[in-house]
């Protein structure tokens, strides 16, 4: 954030084009939130907290809570899934509640708070690699879905941490990306962030990791999580419950990286976790560039096919074998997450 404008990575132009948006009001911010131009969990909860500080900055004083408590309802209305989002407004609401009737310092705590959630998400995306790394030997084989990486965090992302910090150490890990359609964030920002890294890896299309698991050429998966329940139940991109099927069935390892702030305890199972459907638009059309550098969408269904677009989907604890978590890693039951919730 830089004075009351907010600074983001335009995400569905790459990997192909980096752009900087400005956005200039908490209406842009959330905004960005609703059209994916920032998108991931951590990512979204930075940006919920900046659009909160936004708002408090643009109140005016003789409707100040009013104004905030509309933008709260606006900022959460963008994306129902990821529980970062949620933590964040609140996080920014409490901090302003807290200083009454003075809206200078109501202001500032609103600026602090939101900084605050950012800085907290490097911190703890930081020591999610250093828990993580250990489960990764060398040479394994790791394989993620969907983008939990550094795109979709303030910085080193969840699942991908462990990855980036096992590479540090020299032990060469290596990667099978699933595309993750339908809006490929592994094929497009996975893969980006692993090249960056100097982190070998494969693109493979979402089918085809039964196939790995099966012939033996996977040693792990860790993906990242939009929404963690009491009891253990995971909810990320649609596609992560077959893997961990899959995984189940092959004797493959299947970890879950969030930071504690992804934790909904007041959600007592996945059947509780909001699912959000998007449109159609996104499964019958695909983005890309051409050989001569065009941006374009090209439609791969038959024009009078419908489509269905569930983005996340839940998979049940028992599939899980850990949470790789800031403070730890921990079973993924009530007794694991009552180890690490925040109060
Ligand atoms: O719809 P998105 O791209 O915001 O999806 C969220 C995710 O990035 C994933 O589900 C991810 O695996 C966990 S949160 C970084």
């Amino acid at each position: 954030m830089e004075g009351p404008t907010v600074r983001m990575i335009n995400q569905p132009l790459l990997p192909h084009r980096f752009e900087v948006v400005d956005l200039a009001d908490h209406h842009a911010t959330a905004a960005s939130i609703r059209t994916m131009i920032v998108r991931g969990a951590g990512a979204i909860g930075a940006t919920a907290g900046y659009a909160m500080a936004q708002a408090a900055l643009e109140a005016p004083d003789a409707s100040f809570h009013a104004f905030v408590g509309e933008a709260a309802e606006r900022v959460q209305a963008t994306r129902p899934t990821a529980q970062n989002l949620f933590f964040a407004v609140r996080a920014v609401l409490r901090a302003v509640e807290a200083e009454g009737s003075d809206l200078t310092r109501a202001r500032a705590a609103a600026m602090a708070a939101a900084q605050e959630i950012a800085d907290d998400d490097a911190r703890c995306c930081e020591a999610i690699g250093r828990h993580g790394a250990p489960l990764i030997l060398t040479g394994a084989r790791v394989s993620t879905h969907c983008n939990a990486g550094w795109l979709a965090f303030v910085d080193w992302g969840s699942a991908l941490s462990p990855v980036y910090v096992a590479a540090r150490e020299g032990r060469r890990p290596f990667v099978w990306v699933d595309e993750t359609r339908p809006r490929s964030q592994g094929a497009r920002l996975t893969a980006l962030e692993l090249a960056n890294e100097g982190v070998d890896h494969a693109v493979i299309a979402d089918n085809a990791t039964g196939h790995l698991m099966r012939t033996g050429q996977v040693d792990l998966v860790i993906v990242g999580s939009d929404r963690i329940a009491a009891n253990g139940d995971v909810a990320n991109k649609i596609g992560t419950y077959s893997s961990a099927v899959v995984a189940a069935a092959n004797g493959v390892p299947f970890y879950v990286a969030a930071p504690t702030t992804t934790i909904d305890s007041d959600c007592p199972s996945g059947e509780h976790i909001p699912i959000e459907e998007r449109g159609e638009e996104e499964v019958c059309y695909t983005w890309g560039w051409s050989d001569d550098g065009v941006f374009a969408r090209v439609r791969t269904t038959p024009t009078g096919s419908h489509a269905h677009n569930p983005a996340f989907d839940v998979t049940p604890a028992r599939y899980v074998a850990g949470i790789i978590t800031e403070k730890g890693v921990v079973p993924a039951s009530p007794e694991g997450i009552a180890q690490v919730v925040r109060r």
